[in-house]
């Protein structure tokens, strides 16, 4: 044998057996070997591979570390959107999920997963012929961070899995999960950085953060950060027919499955497991929020669906927030986007759960009425969904002789405009469409990152522009001159040009960033998304009928109605004019020509289908006019089946409903 040769076979039976023990050590947390015995194995891998430095692979266990800092994080778009879980916070909610699932499961009883759910932060691995391309954050669920760099570093991710080569065939594995840090490290890290005079991390989870976004690979691999996974998609397929199955695989694959998982075949199970991990929370070496409910079967989580955020077949079920007690030194009223006036007290700072709170949303009168609160009391607070807190009960027996009742103002806080109350909402809302506060939220909503991310233009810059009149709705923001914005605070010839740099490249964010940046009530990110590829243009949807916005895949007649409102007022046409004016880009790039020959049709889709993803079929239809739905009754025009399909097959059968596979659908559709 050649002495290349010879180092090919040393290397690659090295490298198995430092995959091996990494297993051992970092997932199974059941070492064999000594670490002075683990590191002597790296170590003469090292020495071959120096010796033969055409043989490194970036998948070598030598090469968690990589060379230099990166200059910045560079944004992925996720090739399945990272969707964020529903909360339940009460039993009834949970039973609500319960009977949905059976509803969809058309009489069987649905079979759940319980998980623990991790409180770190989701993170997307892609392999690629068993080798770790790429780790990419969830960011806002549709588009990520790339943090390749940093996630090679924790032990256990695995650099390369034989198991995901055979099993992608060459094709895309993706594995989801959550990245934590452990209570021990977090504990450890704040020690150091107290006694190195660096800020302390209020909590593990914004350690893990903080972390996920260093630069430098190096301190990252110093920080202990850990993995859960708990999703597999192969070439955007569930590989197996059930949950459980997936987190088996995954975990025979060499992936760090957290164990503490349960089959429960039904609500009650799920209830009692959900009550044991509440309790059992402080046994765990990291976090936990809630535990997550999932549906076992993959088809009938397909046929459950999601909505634009959440997945309907999974439930968080969440734990009672700490609460703490403290002040209420002051009621104050806040205008948002939409013009709601928002109670807010203003509260003596208090820590809660790594965090110090000294501001809670009270929502609106009813709220306020339903507590009973005064100011100058003493209330519990609590973080509700773990982000915003909340004030959940006044200490009556604590109130102080002094203490008042709020009044809600009559007018608006900020323009003195009046306020009303619309039918059937407990907010109050200003009702001068030029109310600055309003202007002000609206102007940065439109510059926010999520929407047609103009950076540079954060609240202080706004509040100046406001101020010298400069601008007083999106539109004019495309009017700016370097002379308006030289002479500004703090803003030189070199920053302005900058800023005016920006405000052009966002002419190009595409149409379904405008549609949200225009701040639309009730049209989210993802909402914004649908309608710009259904309508292809912005004209196409200021004119769309009630109708015809209601066709679209998950738009209800809430949403339609919001939008129709919207573009029916002059002055939100006003602006869209100044905006086309500007050169805004208007028009979705691939957007299909919507057809209308379904027009009204009702459309169901079973099984899996072998090319398309649900989604995308959904689509197709909607953009020809018809609708998606759940259930096969008479009503129903075909149903597209797929492999697998159950129920619902036999229920068209059975009332003589037109049953196609895809590639007839796809004939169709194409046809139209
Ligand atoms: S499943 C489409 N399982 O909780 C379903 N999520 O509040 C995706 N999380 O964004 C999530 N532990 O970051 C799932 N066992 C678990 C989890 C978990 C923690 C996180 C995840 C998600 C967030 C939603």
């Amino acid at each position: 044998m050649s002495v290349k040769a010879e180092a090919v076979e040393q290397i690659a039976g090295l490298r198995e057996r430092i995959r091996h023990h990494e297993h051992r050590y970092y997932v199974l947390d059941d070492p064999e070997i000594a670490d002075r015995e683990f590191d002597e194995l790296v170590g003469e891998l090292r020495r071959l591979e120096a010796a033969h430095p055409e043989l490194v692979t970036p998948d070598s266990p030598t090469q968690r570390v990589g060379g230099k800092p990166a200059e910045g994080m560079v944004a992925v778009e996720h090739t399945l959107p990272m969707l964020s879980l529903d909360n339940a916070y009460a039993e009834s909610e949970l039973l609500d999920f319960d009977r949905r699932a059976q509803e969809s499961a058309a009489g069987r009883r649905p079979g759940f997963v319980c998980e623990l759910k991790i409180d770190g932060l989701s993170l997307a691995l892609t392999f690629e012929n068993g080798s770790l391309v790429r780790g990419v954050t969830r960011g806002d669920g549709l588009r990520g961070e790339d943090v390749t760099a940093n996630i090679r570093t924790i032990g256990s991710v695995p650099l390369f899995v034989p198991v995901l080569r055979r099993e992608g065939q060459g094709g895309t594995v993706e594995v989801r999960g959550e990245v934590f840090l452990p209570l021990d490290s977090f504990q450890k890290l704040n020690r150091e950085r107290e006694h190195q005079g660096e800020p302390l991390f209020a909590n593990p989870r914004n350690a893990a953060a903080g972390t996920l976004r260093t630069l430098d690979p190096g301190v990252v691999a110093g920080r202990n950060l850990d993995i859960f996974v708990y999703q597999a998609l192969v070439d955007g397929q569930v590989p197996r027919r059930n949950h459980s199955e997936v987190l088996e695989w995954l975990e025979d694959a060499g992936f760090k499955v957290n164990p503490r998982w349960k089959r429960c075949a039904s609500v009650r199970e799920v209830m009692e497991f959900c009550q044991e991990w509440e309790k059992r929370r402080q046994e765990l070496n990291y976090e936990i929020d809630g535990v997550v409910v999932k549906v076992d079967s993959i088809l009938l989580q397909q046929d459950m669906g999601a909505t634009s955020k959440f997945p309907r077949w999974a439930v968080a079920c969440k734990f009672r927030a700490r609460q703490a007690t403290t002040v209420v030194n002051d009621i104050q009223v806040q205008v948002g986007r939409t013009g709601a006036l928002t109670p807010v007290a203003l509260l003596e700072p208090v820590r809660l759960a790594g965090s110090t709170i000294s501001r809670a949303t009270l929502h609106n009168l009813d709220e306020i009425d339903r507590l009973g609160i005064k100011i100058g009391d003493t209330v519990w607070v609590e973080k509700g969904g773990d982000v915003i807190p909340k004030v959940v009960k006044v200490v009556e027996h604590l109130r102080p002789p002094g203490a008042t009742d709020f009044v809600m103002p009559q007018r608006c806080p900020i323009c003195r405009g009046e306020v009303f109350r619309a039918e059937d909402e407990a907010v109050l809302r200003c009702g001068n469409l030029t109310c600055p506060a309003m202007i002000r939220e609206a102007l940065l909503h439109y510059c926010s990152r999520r929407a047609l991310r103009i950076e540079g233009l954060g609240e202080a810059l706004v509040d100046q522009l406001l101020k010298k009149e400069l601008v007083r709705d999106p539109s004019d923001l495309y009017a700016l001159k370097l002379e308006d914005l030289v002479g500004l605070e703090r803003m030189g010839p070199k920053s302005a040009a900058n800023l005016l740099a920006q405000v052009e490249a966002s002419k190009q964010r595409g149409l379904a960033q405008l549609i949200f940046g225009l701040g639309i009530r009730h049209v989210g990110e993802r909402t914004a998304m649908l309608l710009a590829s259904h309508f292809g243009t912005l004209e196409n949807l200021s004119r769309a009928s009630l109708e015809s916005l209601e066709s679209v895949f998950e738009v209800g007649p809430v949403v339609a109605e919001s939008v129709r409102q919207f573009f029916a007022q002059a002055a939100n046409r006003e602006i869209v004019e100044k905006l086309r004016l500007a050169g805004l880009t208007l028009e979705e790039e691939h957007a299909e020509s919507a057809t209308s020959d379904l027009q009204g049709q009702q459309v169901v889709l079973t099984g899996r289908l072998p090319t398309l993803t649900r989604e995308e079929a959904s689509r197709m239809i909607a953009r020809r006019g018809g609708r998606v739905t759940s259930s096969v009754s008479k009503k129903t025009a075909f149903v597209v089946a797929g492999e697998d399909a159950g129920g619902k097959l036999s229920k068209a059968r059975q009332l003589g409903v037109d049953v196609m596979d895809e590639a007839e659908f796809l004939r169709l559709v194409r046809e139209q």
